[in-house]
Formats: C-alpha cells, sequence, structure tokens
C-alpha cells in the first residue's frame, strides 16, 4: 500500500517526532501498564521452545522486538515487519537476531512465511486500520502461526482516553478526532470488539487483559507529555487529510493542543491498554 493512501496519519510532523514518541510511550506507557513485554503464559511458552520464532508486525521502531530478544535464547529468531521501513532503528544498534523488513499488514504474506511464527504481536494499530480491514489482518497473522502458536495484540483506543474532571478541550479532541476517524472509516469503538474479532477469526482460547494508567503511580507527568504528542500529531495528521468541521488549519491544530495543555495543569489523564491474545488452532 502506497503511504499516502493509507488512513495512517500519524507520520505527518518532522520525520523524527512519531519516533521519539513510539519510543517514549513504549518506555513511559505501554511498558510499565503490563510491566512486562508478553503475558507470563506466552513467554513461557517461548522460552520452552528451540529456536523460537518471534514476528512483530507494523513493528515502528522495532524497540518491542529489540527487547524481547533480551528474554529469549539466542536462537531465536525475530523478525520486525512495517510497511514504513524508514522508522526502523539502525541495523547495527540491534541484536544479531533481530531483523527489520517491509512488510504490509493488509496483504498476504509471502509463503515461505507461512507456518513460520510461535508467536505474532501487534501493538496499536488504531490509526492504521479501517473498521472492516480487522478481520483481514486476524487472516493474515492465522497464516503466519505454526499450529498451537499465540497472537498478541496490544491496544488503546478512544474509550480509553480520558480526563479527570472533564476537559472541555479534551472532549473537543476527542469529538474531531472520531469525526476524522468516521470520514476516514475507522471503528471509533477500537480495541472494544478486539477480542471477538480474533475470535471470529478462528483463534482459541482468547482471552483479553485491560490496563489504566491512573492505577498505576508515577505516570501522570508522562500522560501529559504523550497526551500533547499524540493531540500534535493526530491533529496534523488529519488537517494534511482535509480536515473535519472546525478543525482545517495547523493554527487551529495548534491553538486545540495548547488549550489541551492548560486544561492539564489542574487535571489527572487516562490511557488505557488491552491485551488480546489467541491461539492459532492446528
Ligand atoms: C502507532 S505505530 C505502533 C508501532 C509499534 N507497534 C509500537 O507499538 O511502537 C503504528 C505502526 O503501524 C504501521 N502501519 C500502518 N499501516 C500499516 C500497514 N498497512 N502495514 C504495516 N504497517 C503499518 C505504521 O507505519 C506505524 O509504524
Amino acid at each position: 500500500m502506497a503511504l499516502s493512501s493509507s488512513v495512517y496519519i500519524l507520520n505527518a510532523a518532522t520525520p523524527t517526532l512519531e519516533q521519539e514518541r513510539l519510543d517514549f510511550q513504549h518506555h513511559h506507557l505501554f511498558k510499565p501498564l503490563a510491566g512486562k513485554l508478553v503475558p507470563e503464559h506466552i513467554l513461557i511458552h517461548l522460552q520452552a521452545r528451540s529456536e523460537p520464532k518471534v514476528a512483530d508486525l507494523a513493528t515502528g521502531t522495532g524497540l518491542w522486538l529489540q527487547e524481547l530478544a533480551s528474554q529469549l535464547p539466542s536462537d531465536a529468531t525475530l523478525d520486525g515487519y512495517d510497511y514504513d521501513v524508514s522508522k526502523f532503528r539502525a541495523t547495527e544498534t540491534l541484536p544479531a537476531n533481530v531483523r527489520l523488513g517491509f512488510g504490509d499488514v493488509l496483504k498476504p504474506f509471502s509463503s515461505e512465511l507461512h507456518g513460520r511464527y510461535d508467536l505474532v504481536h501487534l501493538r496499536l494499530l488504531m490509526y492504521a486500520l479501517k473498521a472492516d480491514q480487522w478481520a483481514k489482518v486476524c487472516e493474515n497473522v492465522l497464516t503466519l502461526l505454526k499450529p498451537g502458536g499465540w497472537l498478541l495484540w496490544g491496544e488503546t483506543g478512544y474509550p480509553m482516553w480520558q480526563c479527570f474532571p472533564i476537559s472541555p478541550a479534551w472532549n473537543q479532541y476527542l469529538d474531531i478526532e472520531m469525526r476524522g476517524a468516521g470520514m476516514l472509516g475507522r471503528d471509533v469503538a477500537v480495541p472494544l470488539r478486539l477480542l471477538q474479532q480474533v475470535r471470529d477469526a478462528g483463534f482459541v482460547d482468547c482471552d483479553d487483559k485491560h490496563f489504566s494508567s491512573i492505577s498505576v503511580t508515577g505516570l501522570e507527568k508522562r500522560m501529559t507529555q504523550l497526551m500533547r504528542a499524540i493531540s500534535f500529531q493526530s491533529l496534523r495528521g488529519l488537517v494534511e487529510k482535509g480536515g473535519v468541521e472546525g478543525m482545517r488549519t495547523h493554527d487551529e491544530a495548534e491553538r486545540l493542543t495548547r488549550a489541551i495543555m492548560e486544561d492539564m495543569k489542574s487535571r489527572e489523564a487516562n490511557c488505557g491498554m488491552t491485551w488480546v491474545w489467541g491461539l492459532g488452532a492446528g
């Protein structure tokens, strides 16, 4: 898929901003939220196998894969795929068994990758997929898994982004975001349907686990920083796709981002994440 025809809007703004935000949210939000990179039963499954193989789809910078490498035996293979290879960490900074390459989650993977992986991981595709594409991705993941291999999907979404007490600016942002998502064909309820979508695709032993930043001490300041980064990037991206009523220019985007930051001085923000996992039958 050409990047320009994708619904993914977070590449807008400066080239390094996306990499910085992805690394920041990995270190300061998603890893502290779950306290680990994968659920214990999946880690045990990987560690018990000789030459375990892991794929990370829509890998971004490849940071999750790089960190997982240190928890697996040195004969493990860790392959990262993204349709935008410009974000990848430099090869020389990666462990020798981590490889990053092009891969589009919406296209069938080549047949030599079929049945190759013990774990396929995805995280944060809420901005990347249209409502009807989640099932297609699940279908493509199934082709990559060995029989008995795991899918693990970490996702956030608008239903998990809140401010306490209510922030008028943040609510305005969510309203604009959801109208923009509708315009682009994305599902505004992500990730509330994900467990069912994974089950419907044919995975078995499926389950989920929910995390909230507000229940982890020490994340408050990081949450505010993240809100600034995400609102700045997503509003810019939306404007570049034509925008929605009330959000058509970069000036309007900057004004709203500033208003959100002002509101945050007297409020607490929450971001949630859900892990969904399922076993490829076989
Ligand atoms: C929010 S980032 C998450 C990156 C990484 N999974 C993480 O958690 O840090 C979403 C990623 O999806 C990638 N992406 C979007 N559409 C894609 C597609 N159709 N195929 C592969 N990657 C895609 C983007 O390039 C971006 O790196």
